[in-house]
């Protein structure tokens, strides 16, 4: 009898499983007319990815007409890089998009590489009126043709506008706006009002340095300065430069930030975006920054740059969330790479320092489900405790824990593991994603141990959050201070995520809780 009660159940719950299954199938189906709709293995659920083909950088992020718009070097032709256009999709809250047509296609200039993008309020480049100021697009034409010739100069600068919300674009018929002088790496515009000269900045970087040229209507420029042949890292290029000012939280102090990014040349290989505390006085950056500061530890998280004209002012950054050291090798088959979640980026003074944080904007939250909480989890020294992971990776991970020396592995069934290890007595954290699933790709992609270091940690005490979508793992301490991201392609779901006190005394886990982050494609 009770056998036959519990067969009953089990019979009851897999058809009720089934059945639900079906019907998020059904919904993708109905709204796209697809079968298959962002349902491919290793697809994030809830990260921005191209539909199909090559991505990678973030271009044009600007805030216009109620829309995010967020640009994207995309390659439509094929999942490796090729020439390159804009691709283009707009977000109301920054978490779900909607596709638009591609913006930007090559021309006889070039490819077209990295920029950014404006709106021109004030007509001071006349492609638009008072009442419909244009959207005006700045980015890198890049000569295929001059490059294999040998030529240094294949790199100019171009401009487009749109005068209907990014939907259709004119190329300048004056472009290149900025032409070369014979600079082998000379591109990734990013453009913004100054209001300290009342006119246009744009910066960009030229093989070693950022260079600063100004313009009253963004189509003739002049050069004012440049910064950074003996700052900061040099192990690669310069790429993918932005400059603005926050406040340093809790005080009146403003200060400006430069990003730059290289590649390669990022402490934990291939490429990472560093960044300079510094001044600006409207013509030139200047900074009393010695060491070299990385934005995110984790070995993807690349080319990120800010919104332009966020109605709040808040900072908003959008890195691309892969590396060149294995970009073309991640084992996806109708898509190649995403982005990371939009993250706010604050100021801080810790211990006399200046940090700069990110950290998911709030409106993420709201596509967080709770599930369960463990108020409170006490381990003694070298004890273990294994939670049940229920979203596998669809997760938000969140938790806090006394400074001891721990491990956290997430794993499956099928032995894959990712391990995260806290070592508070050298202030730094290891991340080895050697055993996460699928890494044969690249011999690069797990060579090594990822190492962080956290000099400021406050109170001895550790706030954790990881976000865990498909192919990607997101490990935020002290809500943005220190960040590691990190591509991931388990050959399926973590279920398990084992904590271990590796110190003496009694280590204390408060508050953990996973959420189910919903699916942002349906
Ligand atoms: C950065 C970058 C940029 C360039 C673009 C080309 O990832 O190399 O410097 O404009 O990608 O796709």
């Amino acid at each position: 009898m009770l056998k036959h009660i519990v067969r009953s159940v089990i019979v009851f719950i897999v058809l009720g499983s089934i059945g639900c299954k079906e019907k998020s199938t059904e919904k993708a189906m109905d709204k796209k007319n697809e079968v298959v709709y962002y349902t491919e293995e290793y697809r994030p659920q809830f990260h921005f990815s191209p539909k199909e083909k090559w991505m990678n950088d973030p271009n044009g992020l600007v805030y216009h007409g109620g829309k995010y718009h967020l640009f994207y070097q995309h390659y439509p032709e094929d999942i490796v890089w090729g020439p390159m256009h804009w691709g283009h999709a707009v977000s109301e809250d920054m978490i779900h998009w909607q596709h638009k047509p591609i913006a930007l296609y090559p021309d006889r200039h070039g490819y077209i590489f990295s920029g950014s993008a404006v709106v021109d309020t004030e007509n001071t480049s006349g492609f638009g009126t008072a009442e419909n100021p244009a959207m005006v697009a700045v980015f890198t034409y890049h000569d295929d043709t001059l490059l294999k010739k040998g030529e240094n100069n294949f790199q100019t600068q171009g401009i487009a506008y749109s005068l209907d919300n990014g939907d259709s674009w004119t190329v300048y018929e004056g472009n290149p706006v900025v032409g070369n002088t014979g600079i082998k790496d000379f591109r990734d515009p990013k453009v913004f009002w100054n209001d300290i000269k009342n006119n246009w900045t744009m910066l960009l970087v030229a093989g070693d340095h950022l260079q600063i040229w100004e313009s009253d209507d963004l189509k003739k420029w002049e050069k004012v300065s440049e910064f950074g042949r003996d700052k900061g890292a040099h192990g690669g290029v310069w790429e993918c430069p932005d400059l603005f000012k926050l406040k340093v939280e809790g005080h009146d102090e403003e200060k400006w930030v430069l990003l730059i990014s290289i590649n390669p040349g990022a402490p934990n290989g291939g490429s990472g975006t560093q960044y300079f505390i510094g001044e600006f006085d409207g013509d030139t950056f200047t900074t009393d920054q010695e060491e070299t500061k990385w934005i995110d530890l984790g070995r993807d998280n690349y080319a990120g740059v800010t919104y332009n004209n966020v109605p709040n002012q808040d900072r908003i950054f959008i890195g691309w969330m892969s590396n060149w050291d294995y970009a073309a090798d991640t084992p996806t088959k109708v898509w190649r790479s995403a982005m990371t979640l939009p993250r706010k980026l604050s100021l801080h003074r810790n211990n006399g320092q200046l940090e700069l944080y990110n950290y998911p904007l709030e409106n993420f939250d709201k596509i967080v489900g709770k599930s369960y909480e463990q108020p409170l989890i006490s381990l003694k020294k070298n004890e273990l405790k294994q939670l049940d992971l229920q979203f596998g990776n669809r997760s938000e991970i969140k938790f806090n824990m006394g400074a001891h020396n721990a491990n956290w592995v997430f794993s499956n069934e099928q032995g894959d593991s990712l391990k995260v290890s806290v070592d508070i007595k050298n202030k730094k954290v290891l991340l080895d994603r050697s055993k996460s699933g699928l890494t044969d790709f690249s011999p690069k992609f797990s060579d090594g141990l990822q190492e962080m270091n956290i000099p400021n940690l406050k109170d001895g005490n550790i706030e954790v959050r990881m976000i865990l979508d498909h192919s990607s793992l997101e490990l935020f301490f002290n809500k943005g201070q220190y960040v590691m991201t990190n591509q991931i392609f388990p050959t399926s779901a973590y279920t398990k995520l084992t904590i271990e006190n590796l110190s003496d005394g009694v280590l204390e886990i408060k508050s953990f809780t996973e959420g189910e982050v919903e699916r942002i494609w349906d």
